[in-house]
């Protein structure tokens, strides 16, 4: 919540180092803003991501994920992010059936270039997140909001 009582959610977002984590590098160091939102997992290729990594944020009370790797053709380890796409498209299906919604699972591309676009990716995740509201955890009970700032980090 913000000062204002507003839902702020927190979305662990896990990015390909060779694109994604310098397109947010280069946002900050071009000055552009973003929703102050996710807490960073910097992930050598987002093939190399295990999807448990994905539930564990979930389970340490994040709102949501995002998952930003290389664009297709050109992943450091050559088809790492394709495989990453599949894997996300078979998890984003086992979780909506274990209750979460869409809107907290997001994918996409963004090129060491591409700060401008990074920042709107963040922001479409973020009112995506927000659209759903606060994650209650895989047995509905909610979070401790004190605990969960302080354990997202931990990812
Ligand atoms: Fe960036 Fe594979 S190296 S997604």
């Amino acid at each position: 919540m913000n000062k204002n009582n507003e839902f702020e959610p927190k979305i662990a977002a896990f990015l390909c180092t060779w694109c994604s984590y310098a397109a947010a590098d280069l946002a900050g160091s071009s000055r552009i803003q973003y929703p102050p939102n996710i807490r960073v997992v910097r992930v050598p290729c987002t093939g190399r991501m295990d999807p448990f990594l994905i539930i564990k944020a979930f389970n340490m009370g994040a709102d949501g994920i995002l998952v930003s790797g290389c664009h297709p053709g050109d992943c450091h380890f050559l088809d790492g992010n394709l495989y990453a796409r599949r894997r996300f498209v078979m998890l984003n299906e086992m979780m909506q059936y274990a209750g979460v919604e869409k809107e907290r699972m997001n994918f996409t591309w963004c090129s060491a270039s591409e700060g401008k676009r990074f920042a709107g990716v963040v922001e479409d995740a973020v009112n995506n997140v927000k659209k759903v509201g606060p994650w209650q955890g895989f047995d509905g009970q909610g979070f401790n909001q004190e605990e969960g700032e302080t354990t997202v980090e931990k990812v």
